[in-house]
């Protein structure tokens, strides 16, 4: 695993939008101090990153590139390659894309030199809590992206892209613990509080979803538990009878498709 990187190395960002809102925010949150350097392009939010967070916006892409150690992407799909191609890559540059669905060969062709590191994090990582596969394994962008929350290691890029995808699944579930915390408060809990049952029963089944992992995993213990003539039996019955889990694995599935290639604009 390459290493050379400090924790002062200064840090570009190239494609400054909601990615880069979020994960300049999760750095800084955590302590990272290094020097953020930002493209121009979408003025309003590089502005805001500057003056909320200390970062300095340059006059354009090869500028950043330039005074940069670790350039990290995150332009749209279509965008990508073209940007990249059209910069001057130091030798052993660290360039980190987070832009879903363009592998690494396509990367590495477009920046001939550059080491090419691959990453998606979701917008759970401004508050550390989120998992991060990286590809291939590097010892510096684990480290960058650590304080962010977990990190996943993949060696291969097809498991890479379909954990990527999954990525999208927690997204979605805001919605979810937002239907859940909606329901609770049209009971006459108080939003705030309905809010933070939803979420903290949705954290309660992920802790148990790891603790089963080696024990069968978590839908076994859900049909011990959904016994004919149970709440847990009905509800379970509502929730298979609209199709909802179906779905969850019909959208996943979609996701996993743009993950694989994007042959349209899929941010
Ligand atoms: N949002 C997420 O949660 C998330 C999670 C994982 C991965 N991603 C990936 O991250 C990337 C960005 O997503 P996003 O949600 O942040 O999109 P976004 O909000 O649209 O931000 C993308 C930014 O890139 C700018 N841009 C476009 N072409 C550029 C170029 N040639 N040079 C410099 N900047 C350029 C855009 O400017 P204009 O608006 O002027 O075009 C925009 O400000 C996508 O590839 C997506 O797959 C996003």
């Amino acid at each position: 695993m390459a290493r050379s990187l400090t924790d002062g190395t200064p840090l570009g960002v190239i494609g400054v939008g909601h990615l880069a809102r979020f994960l300049v925010s999760g750095l800084r949150r955590s302590g990272d101090a290094r020097p953020i350097i930002l493209s121009p392009r979408n003025a309003v939010t590089s502005a805001d990153l500057a003056a909320t967070f200390g970062c300095h916006v340059r006059t354009d892409n090869q500028a950043v590139v330039d005074e940069a150690g670790i350039v990290l992407f995150a332009t749209p799909p279509k965008a990508c390659l073209e940007a990249i191609a059209a910069l001057r890559w130091r030798p052993d540059q660290l360039l980190l894309s987070m832009v879903a669905g363009v592998d690494l060969a396509a990367l590495q062709a477009a920046a001939p030199g550059a080491r090419v590191v691959r990453a998606i994090p979701a917008p759970s990582a401004e508050a550390g809590a989120d998992i991060i596969p990286i590809c291939p394994e590097d010892c510096d962008v684990q480290r960058i992206l650590a304080p962010l929350g977990e990190i996943l290691q993949v060696t291969d890029e097809p498991t890479f892209q379909a954990i990527a995808a999954a990525g999208l699944c927690q997204v979605w579930a805001y919605g979810l613990i937002d239907a859940i915390a909606l329901e609770i408060g049209a009971a006459g809990v108080p939003a705030e509080l309905a809010l933070r049952v939803a979420a903290g029963h949705l954290r309660a089944a992920a802790a148990f979803a790891d603790f089963t992992r080696d024990k069968g995993g978590p839908r076994a213990r859900l049909d011990a538990e959904a016994r004919p003539g149970t709440l847990t039996g009905a509800g379970l019955a509502t929730l298979e009878g609209a199709g909802a889990f179906e779905a969850w694995r019909r959208a996943y599935a979609a996701g996993l498709i743009r993950s694989r290639g994007h042959s349209s604009h899929a941010p």
